[in-house]
């Protein structure tokens, strides 16, 4: 399998940028490395179900239906601001009309981990989750051995919800699925700061007599 990391490409516009790490939209030229990252099983082990392995052709296929941003949606590409290169990738699914979601987060290039890119990445999505898509919680589905996550996620301020017991087999043992979740008042918004003033501004009332008034 090739291990060449996801290069720099062309600058791309950041939704959203941290400290280190910025969102951006995700590129047809990002779906080979996804396609990499997600065969390498102690990647998808701690991102999915052990054992799993998704082709080319099956990365394709999910961007083709998920590129777009939706109302119960949204997938990111995760870039190292320095150098404009694809590291990660993460977002939100099944946003529901109660405003929770579901996070998802995978630094991709393993050289990366430990590094503090992780955290930034997941602060990111809660951020532009609670301030742009306005939820009330964000939940996260762990796998209990899985410590590296659970570790950003409580240091983002994630509670423990409970556990599934046993629902995740590996190497004949079974491990627990651990749920968390984020409550919006629980994280300070650091990186959408900026964007504040914005709602100010457009949360006045319309006053439609004066727009009467001006024709
Ligand atoms: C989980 C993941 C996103 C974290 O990204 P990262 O950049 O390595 O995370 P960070 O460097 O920000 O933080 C990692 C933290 O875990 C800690 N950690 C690392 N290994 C650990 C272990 N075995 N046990 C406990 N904590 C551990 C680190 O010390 C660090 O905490 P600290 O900053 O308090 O010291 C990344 O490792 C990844 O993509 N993994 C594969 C996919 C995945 O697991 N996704 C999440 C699915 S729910």
């Amino acid at each position: 399998m090739p291990t060449a990391a996801a290069q720099p490409t062309d600058d791309r516009p950041i939704l959203l940028g941290g400290h280190r790490v910025g969102l951006a939209l995700m590129r047809k030229e990002d779906i080979p490395h996804i396609a990499r990252w997600n065969q390498d099983l102690e990647f998808t082990a701690n991102i999915g179900s052990p054992g799993e392995a998704h082709s080319l052709e099956m990365r394709q296929e999910f961007f083709d239906k998920n590129a777009r941003m939706r109302s119960d949606s949204v997938e990111f590409a995760v870039i190292l601001l320095s150098t404009g290169q694809l590291v990660g990738f993460g977002g939100l699914s099944d946003i529901s009309r109660a405003m929770t979601a579901t996070l998802f987060v995978g630094i991709g290039e393993r050289d990366l981990w430990n590094q503090g890119l992780g955290t930034e990445a997941t602060r990111l999505i809660c951020e532009y989750g609670f301030f742009f898509r306005n939820l009330f919680s964000i939940k996260v589905e762990v796998n209990g051995y899985n410590r590296r996550a659970i570790r950003v996620y409580e240091r983002l301020g994630f509670r423990l919800v409970g556990r599934l017991r046993g629902v995740i087999m590996l190497n004949g043992a079974r491990h627990d699925q651990v749920i968390m979740d984020l409550l919006r008042q629980e994280l300070k918004l650091e990186h959408v700061a900026r964007f504040e003033a914005l709602g100010e501004r457009t949360g006045e009332p319309l006053q439609l007599d004066d727009r009467q008034g001006s024709k």
